[in-house]
């Protein structure tokens, strides 16, 4: 197992079995066509980076059917124009030209249409990109890669800015983006990105953060070494509540760097978030997460419960499958995503339903699998939540 920036040898240590793609939502038709991968973690420790290994190609996971629409959450909406209001008054007085790396529907850029700023967006997927261009969103529909960069002189050493939410985890060849960034970013540019952070991961034992997508779960010592090696320094750290626990990055050339990242190194440090201790760690808690939740499941079985899913997130496919948790003991799924609904989840072919068929068809139970939005779904849903019960493999 080597890892994809240096070759640097990782020590696997842990197996969620066979999986199949995490956004996979598949119809009956294609059930004998599925394709699986097996889903393995390992963890370089020259680089105290996290990583899976034998991730599939990126273009089976980001294509013209990819059903993530980062506008499908009010609380996404609201962190997207909260994150660009952050960077107007940080960064905005020369704020010239932006570029987003992963810009899905254009949910974040569309925050800075009013302004004089130049925005581009980078989206490979073709569904997610045209919705954005038809909001009136610049979108290149290409993966931000060094050799698609390369071929936009006109914006060589142009871009003030460049921006990315929950994207640089999902790109396995890390040199060849960084290589990218480095040409279009000026002498005093910025790489600015958030992902979900690996101590919180640790914390939370929300291993359903692993997936096919997320070949890397970040942390502030990775990320600072991986772009210590291509001459950028991490210049400063701000945590984030999305996604169960982020971490914003802010990348720049220069060096001065404040206070928020020897605070979050020394913390890193003394939680072993930098080392392979860390990894046992959360090895033994992932083991008995899930002998927690099979065996509530079993017991919420064995009094007739009805359980359904809520929501058809990426990270509930990894649930799932490593637990092995399939209709003998959820009955569906809502979500309101219309892609996924009429649907089937990976592997396990649960049926997706949509929220009216929830409210058609309550529950006893029901699983939040968007427990990362929990705020905003338990304000929407307080009938379910009068007489009904909200379970999931993390504390709620
Ligand atoms: P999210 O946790 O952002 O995604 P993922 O694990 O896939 O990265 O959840 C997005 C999914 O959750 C998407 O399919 C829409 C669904 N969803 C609902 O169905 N209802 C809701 O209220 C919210 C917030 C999300």
């Amino acid at each position: 197992m080597k890892c994809k920036i240096t070759n640097y040898k990782l020590k696997p240590f842990m197996s969620f079995g066979k999986m199949p793609i995490a956004n996979g939502f598949l119809s009956k038709k294609n059930f004998k066509n599925e394709f699986f991968y097996k889903l393995e973690v390992g963890f370089s420790k020259k680089l105290s980076l996290f990583q899976i290994n034998n991730h599939p190609k990126p273009s089976q996971m980001f294509n013209k059917n990819y059903p993530f629409f980062s506008g499908s959450s009010k609380g996404m909406i609201n962190h997207f124009r909260k994150f660009s209001k952050w960077i107007k008054k940080n960064y905005g007085r020369k704020l010239n030209n932006l570029v987003e790396i992963g810009s899905n529907d254009g949910t974040f850029l569309k925050n800075f249409q009013k302004d004089k700023t130049n925005v581009v967006g980078f989206e490979p997927s073709k569904n997610v990109a045209d919705f954005a261009v038809k909001k009136g969103i610049k979108t290149i529909n290409k993966f931000f890669t060094f050799n698609n960069v390369k071929r936009l002189k006109k914006l060589k050493n142009q871009i003030d800015i460049i921006c990315a939410a929950n994207v640089i985890c999902h790109v396995p060849n890390l040199k060849s983006l960084i290589k990218g960034m480095d040409f279009l970013l000026n002498e005093n540019g910025l790489f600015i990105f958030e992902e979900p952070y690996l101590g919180s991961m640790y914390k939370k034992v929300s291993y359903d953060q692993i997936y096919d997508e997320h070949i890397f779960i970040f942390s502030v010592s990775s990320v600072k070494k991986i772009f210590n090696l291509f001459g950028f320094y991490l210049i400063d750290v701000i945590p984030q509540k999305t996604h169960g626990g982020s971490m914003r990055y802010v990348i720049s050339r220069n060096n001065k760097v404040k206070k928020s990242v020897k605070k979050y190194l020394s913390i890193e440090k003394k939680s072993n978030v930098d080392n392979f201790k860390g990894c046992k760690k959360f090895k033994l808690n992932c083991e008995k997460s899930k002998k927690d939740l099979v065996s509530k499941i079993k017991k919420l079985k064995k009094q007739n419960k009805k359980i359904a899913g809520y929501a058809a997130t990426s990270k509930s496919t990894t649930i799932l499958n490593y637990c092995n948790l399939g209709c003998e003991s959820i009955d569906y799924i809502c979500d309101t995503t219309k892609e996924k609904i009429g649907k089937f989840s990976p592997k396990k072919h649960i049926p997706i339903k949509s929220m009216n068929y929830f409210y058609n068809n309550l529950p006893d139970v029901a699983f939040l699998f968007a427990w990362n939005h929990k705020k905003e779904i338990f304000k929407k849903e307080k009938k379910f939540q009068k007489k009904g019960q909200w379970i999931a493999h993390v504390k709620l």
